[in-house]
């Protein structure tokens, strides 16, 4: 095997990417042990944030949303693993090899249609959404926030289990859409 890449062959290319498959694949196990670290962030909203989750993706699943608005549903906060303060870009590009265009989009600037709900007690302007009015996904960027994920700190609400999720996240992040 090569010590520097521009003595590199083809050969050792090729042996490379297949060694690199099982881990793309085993991308399901990485948002999983994401979505299960979020058990351990309250950050003094009224329900961790597992339990956000997996309200979000209920709620939705129970209002009959396809099944990639209910992968948004559930993985959106992932990115608070990392941190809280670009959580939406960090978990758009985690996910990105993986969903369509509008789900990326959708993940990228949810908290600038979150904002609508509280930043008038942060200082910030409330309607940041506007700027997105012309895109194509805009209309499930406002289903998701305002009929879902704003309204999903009810610690008192029966969510699914994050083992009933387990099938939908193995069916989109086993194979990405394009290498
Ligand atoms: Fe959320």
């Amino acid at each position: 095997m090569f010590t520097r890449m521009d003595s590199s062959t083809a050969e050792e290319w090729q042996h490379i990417t297949e060694q690199h498959m099982p881990h793309i694949q085993d991308m399901p196990k990485r948002v999983i042990s994401m979505l299960e670290q979020l058990s351990e962030l309250t950050l003094g909203f009224g329900t961790d944030q597992l339990h956000h989750a997996l309200q979000t993706a209920t709620m939705a699943r129970r209002a009959g949303a396809d099944d990639e608005m209910i992968l948004i549903s559930l993985i959106h906060d992932i990115g608070k693993v990392v941190n809280v303060l670009n959580h939406g870009q960090i978990v758009a590009e985690i996910v990105k090899p993986y969903v369509s265009d509008d789900a990326y989009h959708i993940l990228r600037t949810h908290q600038d249609f979150q904002g609508e709900h509280y930043y008038q007690y942060m200082g910030k302007p409330q309607d940041l959404r506007k700027q997105y009015t012309s895109e194509a996904w805009y209309p499930k960027a406002i289903e998701f926030t305002d009929k879902w994920d704003q309204a999903a700190f009810d610690p008192s609400y029966q969510t699914d289990s994050l083992a009933s999720f387990e099938p939908l996240i193995n069916t989109f992040f086993t194979m990405p859409r394009a290498l």
